[in-house]
C-alpha cells in the first residue's frame, strides 16, 4: 500500500511505501534530511512527523494503516 509522504516546510510529496525507510523517501524526494550516526544515537537526522512526534528518520520506515504522513524537517536556521 502507498502513503502519501509530505515533507514541510518545503511541501515536497512524494509517494512512498509501507516500510520504506523514511531516508530513501526523502532522498527520493529531493529533500535533505541531516544524518549523523545512521544509528539511532546521535539525533541528527530528528523530525516531527504529524506536528507532534519527533522521529529518528534514520531508524524510521514509512508506518502501516495511514495514507498520508506529514514531516516536518525543522529548517529553522536558528534551530
Ligand atoms: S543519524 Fe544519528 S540518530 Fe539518526
Amino acid at each position: 500500500m502507498n502513503v502519501t509522504i509530505r515533507f514541510l516546510p518545503d511541501d515536497v510529496t512524494i509517494e512512498a511505501e509501507v516500510g520504506e525507510p523514511l531516508l530513501d523517501v526523502a532522498e527520493r524526494a529531493g529533500v535533505f534530511i541531516p544524518t549523523g550516526c545512521l544509528m539511532g544515537t546521535c539525533h541528527a537526522c530528528s523530525v516531527e512527523v504529524e506536528g507532534k512526534d519527533i522521529i529518528r528518520a534514520c531508524i524510521t520506515a514509512v508506518p502501516p494503516g495511514k495514507k498520508e504522513l506529514t514531516i516536518n524537517l525543522f529548517s529553522d536556521p536558528t534551530w
